[in-house]
C-alpha cells in the first residue's frame, strides 16, 4: 500500500486536555498525519470549532460523539455534525438510532460507525442493565443490526477484527482502538494489537492516542506507525 492510503488509514485520537493543546499536535505533526478523532472532552471544551478548522485545512475528522436519543433528535443532530464536514461520526447501535442518522446523511460523504458494547461493560453490566444476551452476542447482533441499518461501519476492539469481518463481509468499516506499535507503553488497554497486525487483520483504520501524544518525538512515532501500516498489506 502506497504511503498516502497507509496515512489515511491512522486516526490520531486528540485526547488532550484543551483546544491550544490540540492544536500544537495537530502542528507538530504536520503533514505525517492526515486524520484526526475529537471525541466528547474536547467537543465540550471547544473542540467543534477545531474539527471546521482541519477540514478546511485539507485533515479528516471523526466526531467520537456516540449519539443516542429519540430518532427527531438523533437525526437533527447528525444532519448538523454533517454539516461541519466530518468524514466519520459514532453512534450507538441501537436500530431506532442507527436508521435516524442514516437517513439523515442525505447527499452527504459523512459515514457512520456504530458503537455495540462499550468495552467497559461485561457480562454482570448489561444483566444489571436489563440485557438478555451476553456481551459476544449482543456485538455480533448489533453488528448485523448495523449493517442492514445501512451504517458504514463498527467500532471494534482488535480481537474482534476477524469474526467481525467474517460476519459482516467485505464493505463494513472496521475501525479499531487498542492499537499499540511493538514495544510501546499498553496504557489502560489489555487487549492490544501492533498496527500491522491489525491491518492484516482486517481493521480499515486504526485509531491510536497516547503512542504518539505521549511520545517524545510525536511526529517520528506517526511515521513509524504509517510505514507500519504501508507495509502490512
Ligand atoms: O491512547 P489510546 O491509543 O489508548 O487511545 C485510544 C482511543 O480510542 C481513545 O480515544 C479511546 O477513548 C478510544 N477507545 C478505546 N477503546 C474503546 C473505545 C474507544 O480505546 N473500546
Amino acid at each position: 500500500m502506497n504511503i498516502e492510503t497507509a496515512r489515511d488509514k491512522l486516526i490520531v485520537a486528540l485526547d488532550l486536555p484543551s483546544v491550544a493543546d490540540a492544536r500544537a499536535m495537530v502542528a507538530t505533526l504536520g503533514d505525517a498525519a492526515s486524520f484526526y478523532k475529537i471525541g466528547m472532552e474536547l467537543t465540550y471544551a471547544g473542540g467543534l470549532p477545531l474539527a471546521r478548522e482541519l477540514v478546511a485545512s485539507g485533515k479528516k475528522v471523526f466526531l467520537d460523539l456516540k449519539l443516542h436519543d429519540i430518532p427527531n433528535t438523533v437525526a437533527r443532530a447528525t444532519a448538523q455534525v454533517a454539516e461541519l464536514g466530518a468524514a466519520f461520526l459514532t453512534i450507538h447501535a441501537y436500530p431506532q438510532t442507527m436508521k435516524a442518522a442514516r437517513s439523515a446523511l442525505g447527499g452527504s460523504p459523512m459515514q457512520l460507525l456504530a458503537v455495540t458494547v462499550l468495552t467497559s461493560y461485561d457480562e454482570a453490566d448489561l444483566v444489571a442493565a436489563g440485557y438478555a444476551f451476553g456481551v459476544k452476542e449482543m456485538v455480533a447482533r448489533r453488528a448485523a443490526q448495523a449493517r442492514d441499518a445501512g451504517v458504514h461501519g463498527i467500532v471494534l476492539s482488535p480481537e474482534e477484527l476477524a469474526a467481525m469481518r467474517a460476519l459482516l463481509g467485505p464493505d463494513m468499516l472496521l475501525v479499531t482502538p487498542g492499537v499499540r506499535p511493538a514495544g510501546a507503553d499498553l496504557g489502560d488497554q489489555k487487549r492490544v494489537m501492533t498496527p500491522g497486525r491489525a491491518i492484516a487483520a482486517g481493521a480499515n483504520h486504526l485509531v491510536v492516542g497516547r503512542p504518539i501524544t505521549q511520545a517524545t518525538d510525536p511526529r517520528a512515532s506517526v511515521i513509524a506507525i504509517v510505514e507500519e501500516i504501508a507495509g502490512a498489506a
